[in-house]
């Protein structure tokens, strides 16, 4: 069930507000002037749900980094060479035990880091509370968080003035742009986790409105490979499982979008026993379904037939009311695309004539109709919502690309334009590199003699 809400940090409700200034008389100029400095002064602090479970977040930093090794290197590397001295990193990305690495691995760096979340249900409170209690590092985020506190947590990040942003979704990046452009003049630039992330970015420059480099982590090999596909693959029926414990043997799956992470999903779909559909608007990934032996059909037909509907498309209502009008009693739905509008809950809400939480994140909804539809994770990232995201040794290579993603915006600090870049080929090289040596898989090398042969075009028939 969903944890108590806590109260917002700097948002008393508005009666005790001012029962409290009339009680005192103070003049509603000098009332407001003190808010504000009250506001800021917590705005400084941590904000987690309950510092007493830092002893289990601790535990839990500790299990992710025994599967973290590529990522260990490189905090051994940033030990020694304090790339990030006298900068202030800001974050807003899934408050995870595998983040939780990440951010001390930027603190042996010589940074400090400020992070809040990039998704109201994504934060683990432990691993929160365990690292607002380390040095160097602050952290505003709890699980269940309002959309009101989604915003300030983000603008504690920027009230750091960090010179480096981290984001999974362009959420904190915007709201610099938007609403704190003077700290555009400070930043190094800034490194999006996410394909919906780049998306922004990109129209961002395309409307020439983007006033800082961004580097597109999302866009490296390694990351792209294990995250949005294995990753997504398995972490997605890690949170379906823990809502729903269906079977997914002979059940009917339907996967919306057939990009990086749909492939990953349908993949574990089939691999679970699964009859596996596939809907695209893009004729492309349509056809790799069908050659991957996946039915493809358009949703309007898909409707009728599925038991599980996964949307990962990073596209918006791609399941609406007229296709839950067609679907089975019972039918189950998960988003694992970045944003909760992909499933159009908003409709569903308006119409349904009840709704219920029945287990664990996971929500009946009663139709005019008769028929129910049971929704995992409130229509968000199924995957961090319901579970914990994806495994370990999946971000530690996402998040070995963040760590020299940012190394690389120090390194040429001044030299790159406000773009969005993708880092060199040789980075992902040298992180793939490092994850084979920490899985301990050794690879053939070149002879002399092949590398001539790959590099000349005289050798034929
Ligand atoms: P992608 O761009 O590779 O694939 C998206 C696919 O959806 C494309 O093939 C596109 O043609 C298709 N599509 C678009 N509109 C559609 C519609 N109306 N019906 C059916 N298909 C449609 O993107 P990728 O990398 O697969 O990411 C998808 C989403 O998942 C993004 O929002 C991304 O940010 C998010 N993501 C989620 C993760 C997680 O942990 N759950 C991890 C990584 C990415």
């Amino acid at each position: 069930m969903n944890p108590k809400k806590p109260r917002s940090p700097t948002s008393p409700r508005k009666d005790d507000n001012l029962r409290f200034r009339r009680f005192l008389r103070i003049p509603r100029f000098l009332f407001k002037w003190f808010k504000k400095i009250h506001s800021a002064k917590v705005y400084s602090m941590s904000y987690v749900k309950d510092p007493s479970l830092a002893g289990q977040g601790k535990l839990n930093l500790e299990i992710a980094e025994r599967h973290m090794g590529a990522l260990l290197n490189v905090r051994e590397h940033f030990k020694k060479t304090r790339p990030f001295s006298g900068l202030t990193i800001g974050m807003a990305l899934h408050v995870t035990k595998e983040t939780g690495v990440l951010v001390r691995t930027f603190v042996a760096g010589g940074a400090k880091v400020a992070i809040t979340g990039c998704n109201p249900l994504s934060t683990q409170d432990d691993v929160a509370a365990a690292l607002a209690k380390e040095k160097d590092i602050k952290v505003w985020a709890y699980k269940g968080e309002s959309n009101e506190d989604y915003y300030k947590f983000l603008t504690a990040v920027i009230g750091e003035e960090p010179d480096i942003t981290i984001d999974d979704g362009c959420d904190l990046v915007t709201l610099v742009h938007t609403r704190h452009p003077h700290l555009l003049k400070k930043m190094l630039g800034g490194c999006e986790e996410t394909t919906t992330g780049i998306i922004r970015l990109k129209a961002m420059e395309k409307e020439g409105v983007l006033k800082t480099p961004m580097i597109a982590v999302n866009d490296n090999l390694t990351k792209h490979l294990m995250d949005n596909y294995y990753g997504t693959g398995q972490s997605t029926f890690d949170g379906i499982l823990r809502s729903t414990n269906m079977l997914i043997a002979g059940s009917t799956v339907v996967v919306l979008g057939y990009g990086s992470c749909g492939k990953g999903v349908a993949l574990r779909a089939k691999g679970l026993g699964a009859n596996v559909i596939v809907t695209e608007v893009a004729a492309f990934p349509a056809l790799q379904a069908a050659m991957d032996g996946f039915r493809v059909l358009p949703m309007a037909e898909a409707a009728p037939l599925g038991d599980l509907f996964i949307t990962v498309t990073g596209n918006l209502r791609v399941i609406r009311m007229e296709h839950i009008e067609k679907m089975k009693d019972g039918a189950i739905l998960a988003n694992s695309g970045h944003f909760n509008h992909e499933i159009d809950i908003d409709t569903i809400e308006k119409q349904a004539k009840r709704k219920r939480r029945v287990r664990h994140y996971l929500d009946e909804y009663l139709l005019k109709s008769g028929k129910a539809i049971f929704i995992a994770g409130e229509g968000r990232l199924v995957n961090l919502a319901s579970a914990e995201g994806h495994p370990s040794e999946v971000m530690s290579l996402s998040f070995c690309g963040q760590a020299f993603a940012c190394e690389y915006l120090v390194k040429h600090k001044g030299k790159l334009k406000n773009e969005v870049i993708t880092l060199p080929d040789e980075i992902d090289d040298r992180i793939a590199k490092m994850q084979l040596e920490a899985m301990k898989l050794n690879i053939d090398v070149l002879t002399p003699e092949q590398r001539k042969y790959l590099a000349s075009w005289r050798e034929g028939t």
